[in-house]
């Protein structure tokens, strides 16, 4: 078996779980696991928090939602964040007792065609202007003529991880307008991660819709909630070998050996979602000791100065995890964490451990 491996911590996992239902106080946690839990594996996580209590989850689309029923139980609920995109999605949604966000009115035409009986969520813009409606209203009264029940009414922030922005404020004060305007009363959901680790409380209405914090990354480094990282990239050391001054690594022969040096030929590649951007210049973490990456990252390999260390083959190496946090290499990489965990590809086994 190839050694490149996700390690799941499902201890972590329930912990920041459970942290974010504390925060949370009243408001219930809709766990988002869509793109295959953020890259960490539907199969290992998603059992894990309906096991701690959750029975709130979302994910991207019906798809996803069919796959995540399969896991869980029928008292869990599953919302389509992206909702529906065709009658097959409609279908899915009916066979698998999934809650589709609404943003248009073919979405509950749609739905009502395929004998969906159940409820929805809308979407509305408060300031995002994304997948999203500006006419709640004319959803609203569709959704009563197709006899569809609304199960509540969500928007996103645009700047949560900004906790200063300007915007964070002016969208709590126009979704609260909006839920003033409501005809009954039904579920509000406005914050993400970000907005849980930095707006009040008054913010949190009834539903928050944590992602990455679930997984144990900080949403914003300045106001930290002390989550515990949930995933730990590893892949083994399949050769160490020799190589002599003035000889080059890898493809491109974009390093050239100064000085006579051991390197080690590691398992991972760019085809499972290491960031060819890391060629000469990223680390690995051997017992602590880093292990400069050199030479281009290949699609099946990468390759470590080890000359300092005394790695052997079959060592694992982490990339990422267990106190390399994901967000400091991807602000190295100038992007952000959630890049990295779901660029990881399917051929990257995830495994779940206890600890
Ligand atoms: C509508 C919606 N709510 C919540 C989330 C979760 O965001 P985060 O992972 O930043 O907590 C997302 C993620 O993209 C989203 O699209």
């Amino acid at each position: 078996m190839r050694p490149t491996i996700a390690y799941i911590s499902l201890d972590n996992l329930a912990y920041n779980y459970h942290l974010l239902c504390e925060k949370s106080g009243d408001a219930e946690v809709m766990a988002v696991v869509k793109a295959n839990a953020y890259g960490h594996g539907l199969e290992h996580v998603a059992p894990c928090l309906y096991q701690h209590g959750c029975r709130s989850f979302a994910v991207t689309d019906a798809c996803e939602g069919a796959e995540l029923r399969r896991l869980l139980d029928k008292d869990a609920k599953i919302t389509l964040f992206s909702g529906i995109f065709d009658d097959d999605d409609a279908k899915l949604s009916v066979d698998y007792d999934l809650t589709p966000v609404v943003t248009e009115i073919w979405h509950i035409n749609c739905l009502q065609q395929q004998g969906f009986q159940a409820a929805v969520w809308l979407k509305v813009n408060t300031g995002m202007n994304r997948l999203d409606t500006t006419d709640w209203q004319g959803l609203w009264e569709c959704c009563q003529h197709a006899g569809i029940r609304i199960e509540g009414i969500m928007s996103h922030l645009a700047c949560a991880d900004i906790p200063e922005h300007p915007l964070n404020q002016q969208q709590v004060q126009i979704f609260q307008s909006i839920l003033s305007k409501l005809p009954v009363q039904v579920h509000a959901s406005l914050l993400n991660s970000a907005g849980i680790a930095a707006l009040p409380p008054t913010s949190y209405f009834d539903v928050v819709r944590p992602g990455l914090a679930l997984y144990g990354i900080e949403p914003i480094e300045a106001a930290p909630m002390n989550l515990k990282e949930v995933m730990c990239l590893k892949a083994k050391v399949i050769q160490i070998r020799k190589v002599q001054q003035g000889q080059s690594i890898s493809y491109g022969a974009s390093y050239i050996v100064g000085k006579a040096m051991n390197i080690a030929v590691v398992s991972i590649g760019y085809g499972d979602g290491l960031p060819r951007e890391l060629s000469n210049s990223g680390l690995a973490f051997y017992e602590n000791q880093a292990l400069p990456i050199i030479g281009r990252v290949c699609m099946d390999y990468c390759l470590l100065n080890c000359s300092e260390s005394d790695i052997q083959t079959g060592d694992e190496v982490i990339f990422w995890g267990e106190g390399h946090s994901v967000s400091s290499l991807a602000k190295q990489l100038n992007t952000i964490p959630y890049t990295l965990t779901t660029g990881l590809q399917s051929r990257v086994k995830r495994k779940a451990i206890q600890v």
